[in-house]
């Protein structure tokens, strides 16, 4: 069987926890999309892994990982993850792959995310600033890219990184009014990472489809959440790829047929990091509530992450265009102690009714959630193993996001570790 998970709403879903726990079927891991600006998080024991590079099934010694050409690969980034492994006694000799076709963010990259973020003040995005817009720019252009694969050609680069950073520091003297970047650092650092990372690279698409063919099974991981989507999220308030399942085939080299199943993952409430329209977002101490119980500071840039309640309206949306099977609920458990919890089951915009979700997003700005209150329950729920075990609220506010989204809930998270996981 092969896999797809993704990401529902907009990011941090817990997609690393899901993953992980599907990988124990699964014989290879796949990460085709986004960059280091991802953080999936796997808790095995007392030991937590923050990954944003490594797929999630890397923390399994006997799984197979590849990074595809859909991602943008920052190399110190991912020497630096698979050396932090080692020092935990996991290797990843022989059994990671990354594609010769995967752009690589370099420092030029960082510091152009960082100098336009800066230089937009209250109009910036919030990115993650790991280079992820400038890289994927590049990728677009074609000029100016670098890609895995040049790395085996030291000479040809050189030449290729002058030119690229006279233009770059161009830019970053005339508009920014920033110091320039050394050409001959930025070549230094190449050669290190042509060591440390060329015998990692193959022809990923090749390798995928023989592994298919041969029977493996595998398990595709998606990074972000598909509200993030370039294409069909809340733009501008997005990432620079496809964040969807709809990235899965351009990202990785193998059509969307040949997944089994899509696996759709989502919080029982909602959360953001950085700006952009949240029609369900509790700026408010129900927020904070949610913020604080559920430990909502973000993986990678340790920013609080705004919350909200669940707003099925946006789920389904992405439920559809994801063409998703089931759904994995996590984070249940954050929600016991609420008296009442609402759920957006539609969205007024400029006095219309709608239960679909506005790909226009002034229209979005405009949306007031249309609530649904259903009774919450006051127990903690971390150490329930079985769904019937359940409080009867927590199971009745299950069925009813089941309802609102027309998916089955197969899994259901009530804490970080693998072991706090229903299975239905
Ligand atoms: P990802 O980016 O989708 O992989 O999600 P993150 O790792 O960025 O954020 C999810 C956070 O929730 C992590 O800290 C996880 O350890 C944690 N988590 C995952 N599932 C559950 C759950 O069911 N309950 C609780 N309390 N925490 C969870
Ligand atoms: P995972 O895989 C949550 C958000 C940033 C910002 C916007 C653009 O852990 O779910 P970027 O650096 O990509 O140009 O930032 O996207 N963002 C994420 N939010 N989880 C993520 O990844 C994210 N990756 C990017 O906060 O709003
Ligand atoms: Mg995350």
């Amino acid at each position: 069987m092969n896999y797809c998970i993704t990401g529902l709403q907009w990011g941090d879903e817990g997609k690393g926890k899901i993953v992980d726990i599907l990988a124990e079927h699964s014989d290879i891991v796949v990460r085709y999309s986004g960059g280091a600006n991802a953080g999936h998080t796997v808790v095995v024991g007392d030991a937590k892994f923050a990954l944003h590079l490594l797929p999630s099934g890397s923390v399994r010694p006997d799984i197979i990982c590849v990074i595809t050409n859909g991602v943008v690969l920052d190399p110190d980034g991912i020497i630096k993850e698979i050396e932090g492994l080692k020092e935990r006694n996991i290797s990843l000799g022989g059994r990671l792959f990354i594609s010769e076709n995967a752009h690589l963010v370099l420092d030029y990259h960082k510091k152009e995310d960082q100098l336009l973020e800066e230089s937009l003040g209250k109009n910036k995005l919030g990115t993650t600033i790991r280079g992820i817009g400038p890289c994927y720019a590049d990728k677009v252009g074609r000029s100016l890219a670098v890609r895995m694969a040049d790395l085996a050609d030291l000479e040809l680069l050189k030449t290729k990184l002058q030119m690229i950073i006279e233009r770059k520091n161009k830019i970053f003297g005339a508009v920014y009014n920033a110091e320039p970047i050394s050409a001959d650092e930025i070549f230094e650092k190449c050669k290190t990472y042509a060591d440390k990372l060329l015998p990692f690279a193959i022809d990923t698409t090749e390798y995928l489809h023989k592994a298919i063919a041969g029977g493996k099974s595998v398990l595709f991981e998606g990074a972000q959440g598909s509200l993030l989507d370039l294409d069909h999220g809340t733009f501008p308030y997005v990432t620079s790829s496809n964040a969807s399942s709809l990235g899965m085939p351009a990202g990785s080299g193998v059509p969307a047929k040949m997944v089994d199943k899509f696996v759709g993952v989502v919080k029982a409430y909602s959360t953001r990091v950085g700006a952009g329209p949240f029609p369900s977002e509790q700026d408010n101490e129900i927020g904070q509530r949610i913020r604080e119980k559920g430990n909502e500071y973000g993986t990678t840039t340790g920013r609080p992450r705004r919350c909200g309640w669940f707003d099925a309206v946006a789920v389904s949306y992405s439920a559809t265009i994801g063409a998703i099977d089931s759904l994995a609920l996590l984070h249940l458990d954050t929600m016991a102690g609420f008296n009442e919890i609402k759920i957006c089951k539609a969205y007024k915009i400029d006095g219309e009714e709608t239960t679909f979700f506005p790909s226009n997003t002034h229209k979005l700005s405009r949306a007031e959630c249309v609530y649904e209150s259903v009774p919450g329950w006051a127990k903690e729920i971390t150490k329930v193993k079985d769904f019937n075990d359940l409080p009867k609220n927590a199971q009745n506010y299950v069925m009813v996001l089941e309802e609102m989204t027309g998916k089955p809930i197969t899994i259901i998270g009530v804490g970080p570790k693998r072991s706090e996981t229903i299975f239905r």
